[in-house]
């Protein structure tokens, strides 16, 4: 399974590297707007620290597919590792099936449930994003979704890759290991939550007054 991180904030993304956990990021519009930042300048930095697939979003506001594949195209052209984030709608596909044939890599988000997820598939997706805990939010088990995804695409040899996303808590991430998704997109706060163990410091404690 691999790791990348959920945000736009570039010290959190450089202590994830540095602990060599992650292997790629994502981002989300949200996420950029929290950093109160120029979108290009944060999507240029982060490409600087992580040498690996980074997902950019397009603007909530464009959902024309001409204008979709025309903002793509120049996220794209920022770097040969950025990943174009595209909402699943029409239009969003339509404009997935046109960036794959041209080599621009798409991560077709805001899934939840698996027919959206095959047909971003289809259309050429390199990566679908189901939201689990965006799920849970509402008493549905994401969860769920990522066994789902997961069945079908083995089922059929699909090599679009599953980022499990909307990820709150290291119990997501063992259960999205257990589902067979690809990738978990985390948070800085729970990748911290996940190396944590009250038994681990209680341990490095007793360690620390016997050494004495
Ligand atoms: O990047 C998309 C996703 O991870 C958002 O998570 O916590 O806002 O549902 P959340």
């Amino acid at each position: 399974m691999k790791f990348f991180i959920d945000t736009a904030n570039v010290e959190e993304i450089k202590k994830a590297n540095e602990m060599g956990i992650i292997c790629g990021v994502t981002t989300n519009p949200s996420l950029i707007a929290k950093e109160g930042r120029d979108f290009k300048e944060v999507i240029k930095e982060i490409t600087t620290i992580v040498d690996g697939p980074i997902s950019g979003e397009v603007k909530a506001t464009t959902t024309k597919a001409e204008d979709i594949i025309k903002e793509a195209r120049e996220i794209a052209n920022i770097n040969p590792n950025i990943v174009v984030k595209i909402p699943i709608t029409a239009d969003g596909l339509k404009a997935v099936n046109v960036l794959s044939k041209e080599g621009i890599k798409t991560n077709v988000t805001l899934i939840f449930n698996s027919t959206q997820a095959l047909f971003a598939a289809k259309a050429g997706a390199t990566y679908v994003s189901p939201f689990l805990g965006r799920l849970d939010d509402i008493a549905t088990p994401g969860i769920n979704l990522i066994e789902e995804i997961s069945e079908i695409f083995r089922n059929y040899d699909i090599s679009t890759e599953i980022i499990c996303a909307s990820i709150r808590s290291p119990l997501h991430i063992a259960q999205c290991a257990l589902a067979g998704g690809d990738i978990a997109t985390v948070p800085y706060k729970v990748i911290e939550q996940c190396i944590k163990h009250p038994l681990t410091d209680i341990g490095i404690e007793k360690f620390r007054k016997d050494s004495e």
